[in-house]
């Protein structure tokens, strides 16, 4: 499939790697679109700075943390999502916007869907659902400031008229297409999905509806993706945890084992300079219930990417890549210089 075959990014027929926080960061999305992936999602970040020597642009938090890191070899394919922070107010959409510069990503998507208290008792995440006017506003305002396709990501209401009804009035906002994740603001995960709501929804709009919600039950590997959409009536799936334990869910020859994608993902971790307590807990995700394994042992015990290649016996790797990046660092130096 092909996201992006005329420069703007294409929501119909395709499989997404949905946004998820810690687990969604730049190797985990590079390792997805390695795999098969069509379009990757990655969440909110702050302000913008370019890293020349590992070659990324970095949305960095007050505190210095690094928000988003993305580069070359996925911008015409990453969604930045942003959550709505309403307390700011819509100005604050389009200060943000400013700040992240729209060119770094293929699409902004809003995340109106999260249930967690920390989004919602600020108005933000689900808590958008039972404000429409609000989500209006919000889409409206992004939609005609921003020259990328915009998009949102939202949980089902109670009943499926309110769902639907609401669904339309989004579409009216002039957003390119709209995930499902088909379950209740109150569900949780293990809860069963509505497939029935998304189809309804598929049925009711003409945008792209991207459904999401299946792993675990519906969604392991490659062909369950494909019939997720076709019992959804969907345009396009998007993928959470079944990617999380293994990003190769999206390979269409079949899931590859877990130990031979834990050593890519871990390949991208060094290269990209990917903090080491995410690459753990990344790692951590894809070991599953193997973590009291004697590798899940050593991962738990490393502090450093260095410490966490030596498990995976990848200390090779691991020299040769800092060697390339400290080359690449005395270039930029000499460049400076002169
Ligand atoms: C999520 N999810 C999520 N959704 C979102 O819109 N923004 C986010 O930042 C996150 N973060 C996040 C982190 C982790 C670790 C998980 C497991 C999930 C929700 C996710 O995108 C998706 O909607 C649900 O997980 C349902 O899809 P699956 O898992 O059934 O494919």
């Amino acid at each position: 499939m092909t996201a992006n075959t005329v420069g703007r990014l294409c929501f119909r027929n395709v499989n997404a790697l949905a946004p998820m926080v810690r687990v969604g960061t730049l190797p985990t999305r590079l390792l997805s679109l390695d795999y098969g992936a069509d379009i990757v999602y990655s969440e909110v970040s702050l302000s913008v700075e370019k890293v020349q020597v590992l070659e990324t642009v970095d949305f960095v938090a007050p505190d210095e943390r690094v928000m988003f890191r993305t580069c070359e070899k996925e911008k015409d394919r990453v969604v930045f999502q942003m959550v709505a922070l309403l307390p700011l107010g819509t100005c604050f959409y389009i200060f943000l916007f400013v700040m992240c510069r729209e060119n770094d990503v293929a699409a902004i998507d809003v995340n109106m869907g999260c249930p967690k208290e920390y989004s919602t008792k600020g108005g933000m995440g689900a808590a958008l659902l039972s404000d429409p006017d609000k989500i209006e506003a919000i889409l409206r305002t992004l939609v005609k400031g921003v020259s990328k396709p915009v998009t949102c990501k939202i949980r089902i209401l109670p009943t499926l008229e309110d769902t639907v009804s609401l669904v339309k009035r989004i579409e009216n906002t002039g957003v390119a297409a709209i995930a499902v994740h088909g379950r209740l603001k109150d569900e949780r995960p293990r809860h069963p999905v509505h497939c029935d709501f998304i189809q309804a929804i598929a049925e009711a709009v003409s945008i792209p509806v991207i459904a999401n919600g299946g792993s675990l039950d519906r969604v392991k590997a490659h062909a369950d993706i494909e019939e997720f959409r076709k019992v959804t009536g969907a345009s396009s799936v998007m993928v959470a945890r079944a990617a999380m334990w293994n990003p190769s869910v999206f390979r269409s020859q079949g899931l590859l084992s877990v130990e031979e994608v834990m050593e890519e993902y871990l390949k991208y971790a060094i290269r990209y300079d990917n903090h080491a307590f995410n690459t753990k807990y990344c790692l951590c995700q894809m070991l599953r219930d193997k973590v009291e394994s004697p590798l899940g042992k050593q991962l738990k015990s490393a502090q450093t990417n260095k410490e966490i290649c030596e498990g995976y016996g990848l200390q090779e790797y691991y020299k040769k890549t800092q060697a390339e990046l400290q080359a690449r660092r005395e270039a930029i130096q000499t460049n400076h210089n002169h």
